[in-house]
């Protein structure tokens, strides 16, 4: 979907399908100097992530091996209180493995900073992090990203994996939802 395709929908274009593209191989290059021949586990956090993963994958020259982690947070509302249950947990042991965490957006933080304690007493070798997106201005806690993408307003987006309500996530670019989208419930 493209965003003459999204009409109104979308008021402004944050980043582009292009410019998400130049952003994943920029990332992929700093990827494959730490790790080649690491053989990394990348962990896709759903269901945003799977745009990211999918062309970050493909855009990397090493060997890796993928696995999907799902969690949630006890309501938008309450997401700054830090409470993560886990959906779906990894397939694999991360014992001894260097692993690389899949995000598409790192908004408070919350979620990230959960996962990278969760994810610590686990036995990795290394835990690394790559996110396409980061909100600097909606951080209320401070996680490292060692690989991202790009930085943004503090702006209600949606589209490569973002949803609203979960629309627009197979959009190709990202951009700013109309608010008359979730005010009038449509
Ligand atoms: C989004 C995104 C991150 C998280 C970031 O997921 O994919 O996982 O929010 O927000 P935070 O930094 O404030 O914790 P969401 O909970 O919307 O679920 P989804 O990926 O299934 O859309």
């Amino acid at each position: 979907m493209d965003f003459e395709d999204a009409g109104s929908d979308i008021v402004s274009v944050v980043v582009t399908a292009e410019q998400i593209a130049e952003g994943l191989a920029r990332m992929a290059r700093e990827i494959e100097a730490d790790l080649s021949g690491k053989r990394p586990l990348m962990v896709g956090v759903l269901k945003g992530a799977v745009m990211v993963m999918a062309d970050l994958a493909r855009e990397l020259t090493i060997d890796v091996e993928m696995d999907w982690m799902a969690v949630s947070s006890y309501g938008r509302s309450t997401k700054s209180s830090g409470v993560v249950r886990i959906l779906k947990d990894l397939d694999s042991s991360l014992e001894g493995r260097h692993v690389l965490i899949v995000e598409d957006i790192v908004d408070s933080g919350v979620t990230l900073s959960w996962l990278l304690e969760n994810f610590a007493s686990r036995g990795a070798a290394s835990i690394r992090v790559a996110s396409l997106l980061r909100k600097p201005d909606a951080m209320s806690v401070d996680v490292p990203i060692d690989y991202l993408g790009f930085d943004i307003p503090n702006e209600f987006v949606v589209g490569y994996g973002l949803d609203f309500a979960e629309r627009y996530r197979n959009l190709k670019g990202v951009g700013v939802l109309n608010p008359s989208v979730y005010s009038d419930g449509a």
